[in-house]
């Protein structure tokens, strides 16, 4: 066989080992990104409302039930809100839209908007996609209900 014959096939073998390698680097890319969403949810408070029972339980809930929603309804003046279903709300976003609604986000009290707003922009990407990595699961929260209009219980009374 003459040396030329075989250069096309060993060209071949270098890109596909070059392609092993770059997916390799991207997976273990988002690896690190979905792990630094997991440390965010944790310690920026998101799972004290938005996974149920995780304030009560110290934080010992099982991760496949984080960020699924609670009916504990948070009333005062602007009505009573409950903490959405994240896993469900994510599972409809892409990225762009994600860090967009975050930059015009809105939401009532308690949802502290503000917080996730300071956040840099790989820090709520991170976010994004550790829940997405979580799927989408559960049920909607109930929906806000105005404030003339009394909740059922459980919820947090507000001056
Ligand atoms: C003190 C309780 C509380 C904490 C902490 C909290 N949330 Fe919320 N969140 C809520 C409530 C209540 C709502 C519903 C607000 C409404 O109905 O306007 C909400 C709504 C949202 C929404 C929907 C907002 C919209 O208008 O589209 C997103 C997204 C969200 N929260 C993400 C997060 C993330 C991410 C964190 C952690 C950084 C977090 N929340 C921390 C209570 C909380």
């Amino acid at each position: 066989m003459n040396r030329l014959n075989i250069l096309p096939s060993m060209l071949a073998l270098a890109a596909a080992a070059l392609s092993h390698t770059a997916a390799l680097a991207e997976s273990a890319a988002s690896k690190a990104l979905v792990d630094r969403g997991r440390y965010l949810v944790k310690i920026a408070g998101c799972n004290d409302c938005h996974t149920p029972g995780y304030m009560e339980k110290a934080g010992k809930v099982d991760e496949k039930l984080w960020l699924t929603g609670d009916a504990l309804g948070w009333r005062g003046p602007w009505g009573t809100t409950y903490a959405i279903n994240l896993r469900q709300y994510m599972s409809g976003l892409s990225e762009a839209q994600w860090l967009q609604r975050v930059q015009h986000m809105q939401a009532r009290p308690p949802m502290p908007s503000f917080n996730l707003q300071a956040m840099s922009k790989q820090d709520q990407q991170a976010i994004y996609h550790f829940v997405r990595t979580l799927g989408p699961a559960g049920q909607p929260a109930p929906a806000w209900v105005p404030p003339d209009k009394t909740p059922p219980p459980p919820y947090v009374q507000f001056p």
